[in-house]
């Protein structure tokens, strides 16, 4: 078994941050609620305690707090934030609400004066950047600590009792806003509670799978499978663990992009799993014929989805587990608890209503999007599948502005597909994030060969962005978006206007349904 360590949820916005900062680390975690007892933890052997930041205050009733009895299993804790407020409560120290004396109330980034002859200070500069983000403040500190650090406003901006390995910083290692946070964490881990730093992805899917077997048993799993990165490593996942106890339902619905759908069949119709693919383009462009509002097409697919995934499964028979692909950005936090929701916007939304299901699966629920592909690379998954750009559920019928018509798709696929091919050419989709052709419902005049065309404009969105909820357009060269025109108004009939998109996102959004 490799060492893990525990990270203990306080109900912070950063705690599945904490958990892959430690995973980058080489060393395995999990996050359990501050309310795990005192048993099971020691139980889980743990190398190390993570508590996370919170949005109480330790002086508040019924604030989330642990026993005392924890500091006394000899294992090394780092209390972070509100984290660090509860180990020095709970340890006898005094907590100052920021209406008790002159505020000391902190955020943004601040600059500490650090005591680097600290273990957890090792190899840093004396003065640091660090990022903080509270009200409440540990004014008198247990008795066996001192102060690590200071900023101007705080005296005990982190604190430590060496002897007992007990740790408590003020502010957030954890973010990038922190400088050297991830040295304090590196420092806290190897030095501290003394890991190796040995584990790896290779291990996660390990260890994963063995969880599967023990949670499905012999049960049967269904998995809605739509191609994207993080449905197709749950399902290379799953039929590791558990083979053909897994079904996997593909619903082609006529609306992705040029070759998608026989490169998803290629590589799950091979593999052990139950693959089923469903051609239901026929189905989807009837009921999409003369519709234009945007959002009326997405609710008519997602309908659409949910009517044949029924169907599809209801053909089964009776199934045990329903498999969803969800990722750590999609949980909702939701504070203490850690219920996930269903992601919307995978058209999945009421399946587990209308199917009886047992449980749900969600093997990916831990991870960020950059660990999902490593564990899809390390499980096997070919570039295509582990790096594919986000693609919209409802697909290319938001990228056709206005009705949606089968010559239309086949317009778009192939001007995306000539889009994409040249930024290969190019080597330059690592710089850019997401770029696609759009069918705009703009028809001009053009001139070809000698005679007169009336045809579409096709327009090229690339972007820039890390979360996806802004975005900058992407400065290709003007060399390569000459060759994607080019090339576009030779080869593809009824396009006779190329045009880039370079607005960014706001006000205008990644996509332009
Ligand atoms: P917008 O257009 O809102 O898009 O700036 C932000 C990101 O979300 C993607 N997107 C979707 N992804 N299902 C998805 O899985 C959807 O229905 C959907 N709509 C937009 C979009 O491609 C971009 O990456």
């Amino acid at each position: 078994m490799n060492e893990t360590v525990i990270v203990l949820d306080f109900g912070g916005q950063y705690n599945q941050l904490i958990a892959r900062r430690v995973r980058e680390n080489g060393v395995y975690c999990e996050v359990l609620s501050y309310k795990t007892s005192i048993s099971e933890l020691r139980g889980r052997n743990p190398k190390g305690i993570i508590f996370t930041g919170g949005p109480s205050s330790v002086n508040a009733d019924n604030a989330p707090i642990v026993d005392a009895g924890l500091f006394a299993l000899g294992i090394p804790v780092l209390g972070i934030c509100y984290g660090a407020q509860v180990m020095a409560c709970v340890l006898g120290g005094k907590i100052s609400s920021g209406a008790d004396s002159a505020p000391k109330s902190e955020f943004g980034r601040i600059t500490a004066a650090l005591d680097t002859g600290s273990a957890l200070f090792t190899n840093l500069p004396k003065q640091n950047t660090v990022w903080m983000s509270h009200n409440d403040h540990v004014c008198d500190l247990p008795s066996g600590f001192v102060s690590i650090a200071h900023s101007d406003k705080c005296d005990n901006a982190a604190f430590a009792d060496d002897g007992r390995k007990l740790y408590g910083v003020q502010f957030h290692p954890e973010v990038t806003h922190t400088d050297n946070g991830a040295l304090m964490l590196k420092n806290f881990l190897l030095n501290i509670c003394g890991c190796s730093a040995d584990w790896s992805m290779d291990d996660y899917a390990e260890i994963a799978v063995a969880n599967l077997r023990r949670q499905i048993g012999g049960g049967k799993v269904l998995l809605a499978l739509s191609g994207g990165v993080d449905s197709s490593v749950a399902a290379a996942l799953l039929a590791k663990a558990v083979g053909e106890q897994l079904t996997c339902i593909f619903v082609d619905h006529g609306l992705l992009r040029k070759n998608e759908g026989d490169e998803v069949e290629a590589v799950f119709g091979r593999s052990a799993v139950n693959f089923i693919r469903v051609n239901a383009e026929d189905r989807f462009l009837q009921k999409l014929a003369n519709i234009e509002e945007p959002e009326t097409k997405r609710k008519i697919i997602g309908n659409e989805f949910i009517e044949v995934f029924t169907e599809e499964a209801r053909k089964i028979g009776s199934v045990d587990f329903l498999a969803q692909g969800t990722i750590y950005p999609d949980v909702i936090e939701s504070g203490l608890g850690d219920s996930a929701v269903i992601k919307s916007h995978h058209n999945v939304g009421g399946l587990p209503d209308r199917l009886n299901f047992k449980a749900l699966v969600e093997p990916l629920r831990i991870l960020f999007k950059d660990e999902v592909r490593a564990l899809g690379t390390r499980l096997g998954l070919p570039d295509t599948l582990v790096w594919r750009q986000p693609f919209p559920g409802p697909g290319l019928a938001i990228r056709i502005i206005g009705d949606i018509t089968k010559e239309k798709l086949d317009t778009l696929r192939e001007a995306d597909a000539i889009f994409r091919e040249e930024i290969a050419i190019a080597k330059i989709s690592q710089d850019i994030n997401q770029y696609f052709a759009v069918l705009t419902n703009v028809r001009s005049v053009g001139v070809m060969g000698d005679g007169r065309t009336y045809d579409f404009t096709v327009a090229l969105r690339a972007v820039c962005t890390g979360d996806f909820m802004t975005a900058d357009f992407a400065r290709i060269p003007y060399d390569v978006l000459e060759r994607v025109s080019a090339r576009i108004v030779n080869e593809v009939r009824h396009i006779n206007l190329v045009c880039y998109d370079i607005t960014s996102k706001p006000p205008a959004t990644i996509e332009w349904e």
